[in-house]
This record gives structure tokens, C-alpha cells and sequence, in this order.
């Protein structure tokens, strides 16, 4: 009998930093994705407004909507058993103001039935984290490069270099912290700044692009996973090649097909077959992602 896994909480990650166990997360958009990610052990899945990229194939995180995000979390809320579930909180979905945020991060909560929320800023957004969290939704930080201020920026860019930077950095993810986030994303910045963040906050630092120093890292699964074999920046590892293994199935499926190798007898069905053997169809007729 399979049981059911203890539930990853905030509680579980602020421990685990204090026990000094990695925290590992991974972003997820799909629930057949979300269950073999959640099995294969990750801690946090984040349903990452980064699924404007590599699931609709646009150039920014920018045109991604609130109901796109509560989709796809509902989704991953129902492949993942063990991880918790982080929903992001889009472009716009919350800079406008304290209420449009609060309401917005309350319909991913509810709708999407996410753990806890994302947002990306610093110190400015020290009142809504502060408010949200008084309502009741855990918030998770992020700093560094911040992907929804893609223009202003000039682009997907280091962060901390300039004059300053590293003093900015440190303040915004210290303000994240003091107005109540359970964890902060440091994203895209030197490694010493990224540990010496981590040291002085006492909630877990995630890192992407942020060394080795962090309480845990995150990654864009499809990036890890070898999806874009024409994309691999320098801070992602590839932990295997899909994009390629992909091709090569379909290809295989295809010449299958055209040969008439695909499907076999036993691959068909017969009406004698079927009297004799009456649920062979069964329990569905395709495989369901989230078999819980
Ligand atoms: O949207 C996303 O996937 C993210 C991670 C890269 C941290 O924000």
C-alpha cells in the first residue's frame, strides 16, 4: 500500500537550513512533470512564471497571466504529493497595489491551491509581503535578477557588480525577511554576496546563478533536463539530455509509422479478444499524471 508522504512546509525548509540540509527545488508546470519531480525528492516546486518561456515560447516572463499561473498550478498541485508548492505571482499582478496584490496572491492560494506565493523585489514591496503575510499566505522572496523588470535592466544581466550593489542587496533581501518571507530567491548574483546574505539571514537562501553558498538552489527543470539543446547558460547544469532523447523517440515513432512497424497485433484489439477479456481496457484509457 503506498502511503502518503509528510506534506513539505514552510516549517520543514526554516529547519532544514538550521540543520544545514540543501534544500532542493525545481520548477514545475504540468502535473505529470510535478509527480516525477516530487518522487525523484525535490523539496519546493515552483510553478514559475518562467512557463512564459519554455511552455509558451515567448522571449520575456512578462506576457505570463494570473490565470495562466493558477492553471497550471492546479496542475502541479495534483502530481506532487511530498513537495511544496510554490505558485508565482505574474507581471502585474501585484505592483499595481497592496490590495490588487493581496487579492491576486489570496485567487492562487484558492484557486490554484498552491502552499505559498512568489514575488519578485526587495524592499519595496516590504509592506505587501508584511500584509500578505498577516493574511495568512507564506511569501518567498527574490532578489538579484528579477526577470519581470526585464527592460528595465537592459536584459538578463548579473546583478550586485555596480557600486553599491552589494549593499542594495543585502538591504532588500534583510527587508524581505524582516517583513515576514519564509525563504528569499537570490538570483544571478557573485557568490560571495549570495553567501553573505545567507549568513546573515536566518530564513533559507535559494540560489540560481548564485554559487555555492546558498541554503538550497533552484533550476528551470527544462533546462536542467536538457530540453533547448541551444540553450545552456553557464549556471545551469545538465543533469540529463531530453531535448535530444525526445527527438530521437519521435523520429523512431514516426519511420515506425510510415513503415507500418507501429501498431503490432498485439498493440491492436480483436472483438473476440475483448469478450474474452472484458476490462482489458483499463482503469483509464490514458495514463493520468497525478495517480495519487
Ligand atoms: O519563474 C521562475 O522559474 C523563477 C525561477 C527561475 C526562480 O522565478
Amino acid at each position: 500500500m503506498q502511503t502518503t508522504p509528510r506534506r513539505v512546509t514552510i516549517h520543514t525548509l526554516r529547519q532544514m537550513k538550521e540543520k544545514g540540509e540543501r534544500i532542493a527545488m525545481l520548477t514545475a508546470y504540468d502535473a505529470t512533470f510535478a509527480r516525477l519531480l516530487d518522487e525523484a525528492g525535490a523539496d519546493v516546486l515552483l510553478v514559475g512564471d518562467s512557463l512564459g518561456m519554455v511552455v509558451q515560447g515567448h522571449d520575456t516572463t512578462l506576457p505570463v497571466t494570473l490565470d495562466e499561473i493558477a492553471y497550471h498550478i492546479r496542475a502541479v498541485v495534483r502530481g506532487a504529493r511530498r513537495a511544496h508548492v510554490v505558485g508565482d505571482m505574474p507581471f502585474m499582478s501585484y505592483q499595481a497595489s497592496i490590495e490588487q496584490g493581496i487579492s491576486n496572491a489570496g485567487k492562487l492560494m484558492k484557486e490554484g491551491g498552491c502552499h505559498s506565493v512568489k514575488l519578485e523585489g526587495g524592499a519595496q514591496h516590504a509592506e505587501l509581503v508584511r500584509r500578505l503575510v498577516g493574511a495568512g499566505i507564506p511569501v518567498m522572496g527574490h532578489v538579484g535578477l528579477t526577470p519581470q523588470s526585464f527592460h528595465q535592466l537592459g536584459g538578463f544581466k548579473v546583478q550586485g557588480r555596480d557600486p553599491g550593489g552589494r549593499e542594495r542587496l543585502m538591504e532588500d533581501a534583510k527587508a524581505l525577511e524582516e517583513a515576514g518571507c519564509y525563504s528569499v530567491v537570490l538570483e544571478a548574483i557573485p557568490a560571495d554576496i549570495a553567501r553573505e546574505i545567507t549568513a546573515t539571514l536566518s530564513v533559507p537562501t535559494i540560489g540560481i546563478g548564485a554559487g555555492t553558498g546558498c541554503d538550497g538552489q533552484v533550476l528551470v527543470s527544462y533546462d536542467m533536463l536538457g530540453m533547448d539543446e541551444t540553450f545552456k547558460p553557464r549556471f545551469v547544469r545538465r543533469y540529463a539530455t531530453l531535448g535530444q532523447t525526445i527527438k530521437d523517440a519521435v523520429s523512431h515513432y514516426v519511420a515506425d509509422v510510415r513503415t507500418g512497424a507501429f501498431p503490432s497485433d498485439a498493440e491492436s484489439f480483436s472483438v473476440a479478444e475483448n469478450k474474452a477479456t472484458p476490462t482489458a481496457i483499463e482503469p483509464g484509457f490514458y495514463s493520468t499524471a497525478g495517480k495519487k
